[in-house]
């Protein structure tokens, strides 16, 4: 397996992004896995505190392990958005391969002090760094309500916050936000340019669903190497289980439900990995 933070630079080469999808089902790790061997393209899966929690960080690292040796894909396992040091050093010794350290509800020297920390670990142990310093709002669910108000973090900011700590990734806030709402997010492709003026670093978007594919294709030629992606993982699997159910009112057999969502999930990851431009062939 291909080391991930070789794997991201590598993308920024090529023009493409990984996508990291989160789950916190075994029916939706397995469609994530299923995409990933079906287009031969490395994927992150995701547990952000409260996945990881329902799912388990052991039960995570062991399946992820599971999926690498039998599929003989390129699959990495991000803990997201983690706002806990003890907790990423937890994901860290049980054999996460990257960590993302959220300290932007900290003032900016603490999250500085903090991610230091949390970079010396990790790196040690060999394990990829993402680090937060411009809060990105939002939760990973849908709202017919408008998006909220976006601030702007300056890039000055961000950039000092990526030499003092020593991250290998930035979750850069680029105008999107955590869920899909009734508008789609203004887009602001130039601030990873300015950004990357600054300052050479791996550069992340969150909050991945529901912006446009015209955003996300200009976000990665400008240089976006990896792109979270939830909130459209989430629906198609609540859709694909309710209209099973609706189809199918006596049916209580886990496993002829659950292929359903399973294929929905990887559908949904499979349509992003094409736009992330990550489809490859086998060889
Ligand atoms: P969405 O839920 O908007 O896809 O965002 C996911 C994300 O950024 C996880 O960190």
């Amino acid at each position: 397996m291909g080391r991930l933070i070789e794997v991201l630079k590598e993308s920024r080469v090529n023009g493409r992004a990984v996508g990291q999808f989160n789950f916190s089902t075994l029916d939706q790790f397995q469609g994530i896995v299923k995409a990933a061997k079906e287009l031969n393209a490395p994927v992150i899966c995701g547990t952000s505190g409260g996945e990881a929690d329902f799912f388990g960080i052991k039960e995570a690292v062991s399946m992820a392990r599971i999926a690498r040796e039998r599929e003989n894909i390129n699959l990495f396992l991000n803990f997201d958005h983690g706002k806990d040091v003890d907790l990423l050093k937890k994901a860290v010794d049980e054999g996460y391969d990257m960590i993302h350290f959220d300290g932007s509800d900290f003032p900016f020297e603490k999250n500085i002090e903090l991610t230091k920390e949390i970079v010396g670990y990790a790196k040690e142990r060999g394990v990829v760094v993402e680090g937060e310093v411009s809060k990105i709002g939002g939760k990973s669910t849908v709202s017919d309500e408008k998006m909220e108000e976006v601030t702007l973090t300056s890039v000055e900011k961000v950039a000092k916050f990526v030499k003092d700590t020593g991250i290998d990734c930035i979750a850069f806030d680029v105008g999107s936000v955590h869920g899909v709402y009734k508008d789609s997010p203004k887009i602001f492709p130039e601030r990873v340019d300015e950004l990357l003026n600054i300052i050479s670093c791996l550069v992340v978007l969150h909050g991945g669903s529901g912006v446009s594919e015209s955003d996300i294709k200009t976000l990665i030629e400008r240089g976006v190497v990896k792109i979270n992606v939830n909130t459209e993982l989430r629906l198609a699997w609540k859709e694909a289980i309710g209209d099973a159910f609706e189809e199918n009112p006596k049916e209580i057999t886990p496993y002829k439900i659950l292929p359903l969502s399973r294929d929905a999930v990887c559908d949904t990851v499979k349509n992003k990995i094409n736009i992330f431009n990550f489809a490859q062939k086998r060889v």
